[in-house]
């Protein structure tokens, strides 16, 4: 049975069996949802601000997936936030240009109170991302892009970001961790909105980091577990549990909405209500601009049925938005731009709604 090490087995048994009760008579075989915020002294956690059991089965099994040491926030912009503190003060930091929104908030302020510099940049544009990498100290990665899909090289950004000296972080929520491993790539850090598609079901708000098993990795991981500590965005044990029973069947979900989601963009390809296609030819992620600007978008994502008009991705469910509805998103993102997470629905159902709203622009508005 050698040969069934965990780290010798495929992404679906991990996911299935990391981060289980140790196999004792009459234990129960998930992890235990721990509701103390206190424990007996003289334990290896004193205080729950500092650890708790349902973390520690939660990180087993995103570490084992990532392949690094993982921390669980109390949201993916917790998690965020915990990684730039990694960045010095004053500091530079390149980003790209259309990272989540959130993220892009979060680096103005910082770069508004003079806490460091941000360099904004097309991330697939490596040449582009060489140049701005002079001199930084951090890289943040993000591939693909919110909501624009653009696909950056994550290897080679890596590799120069270490030659500046930088610490490269890619949050990698939009790919999981089954579409692509950014420490393998060299990574020191993952950043996950866990919230999307790791938990599964939009039903809790969670974050976790990701270190790589190196020296810089390893230093990374003492100082975020200091900050999660210190600063105290900690998660819920009820949410952690949650996301770890979501995850149990992430790999089935994920298969089944990029299916879905391939489908949909070769059919939304050439159709006469839709301008163009991005779709990075993975992920459950497509988005597509309509012809008529915002207010025709806004039509479509209203009138569909069974997809949800809402924010957020990942779910099993398919949610539309037209994303310049939020102002923090920058001006270069088409005012027409729909971004499509596609769920685990019959693809032929998502089809006939969306074709239906996409063609009621033929249509006067009434
Ligand atoms: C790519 C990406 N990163 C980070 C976040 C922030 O995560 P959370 O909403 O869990 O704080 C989001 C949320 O939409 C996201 O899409």
């Amino acid at each position: 049975m050698d040969d069934l090490h965990p780290e010798t087995l495929a992404p679906a048994s991990i996911l299935v069996s990391a981060g289980r009760q140790p196999r004792v008579p009459g234990a129960g075989v998930n992890a235990p949802l721990e509701l103390s915020s206190t424990y007996v002294a003289d334990g290896p956690v004193n205080y729950a601000r500092g650890g708790n059991p349902t973390w520690t089965a939660f990180e087993e099994a995103l570490g084992a997936l990532e392949g690094g040491a993982a921390l669980v926030f109390a949201s993916g912009m917790a998690a965020i936030a915990a990684a730039l503190s990694l960045a010095p003060e004053g500091g530079v930091v390149v980003a790209p240009t259309h990272a989540y929104n959130g993220t892009g908030v979060i680096l103005e302020d910082l770069a508004e109170a003079g806490r460091m510099t941000v360099r904004r940049v097309d991330i697939s544009d490596t040449a582009a991302v060489t140049a701005a990498l002079r001199g930084a100290d951090l890289l943040w990665a993000e591939s693909p892009t919110n909501p624009m899909l653009e696909v950056a090289d994550l290897p080679a950004i890596i590799a120069v970001a270490h030659e500046e000296g930088a610490i490269a972080v890619c949050d990698n929520t939009f790919a999981t961790p089954l579409g692509q491993q950014p420490l393998s790539m060299g990574a020191d850090v993952v950043m996950h909105s866990v919230t999307k598609f790791l938990a599964g079901h939009s039903d809790v708000i969670l974050g976790a980091t990701v270190t790589a098993d190196t020296g810089t990795g390893r230093a990374a991981h003492e100082r975020l577990l200091h900050h999660r500590l210190i600063h105290g965005a900690i998660a819920g044990p009820v949410e952690t549990w949650l996301a770890l029973r979501g995850m149990r069947t992430m790999h089935l979900r994920v298969e089944r909405a990029s299916a879905n989601a391939a489908e949909l963009a070769r059919r939304l390809t050439g159709h006469a209500q839709v301008e163009r296609v991005r779709y990075p030819g993975m992920g459950a992620i497509v988005a597509i601009e309509v012809p008529g600007g915002c207010a025709a978008a806004e039509r479509v994502a209203s009138s569909t049925r069974l997809w949800t008009h809402a924010t957020s991705l990942g779910g099993v469910e398919s949610l539309i938005e037209r994303r310049r509805r939020h102002p923090s998103e920058p001006p270069t993102v088409p005012e027409n731009l729909l971004r499509l997470s596609v769920g685990v629905e019959d693809v032929e159902d998502l089809w006939r709604d969306l074709d239906g709203a996409l063609r009621s622009l033929e249509s006067p508005a009434t």
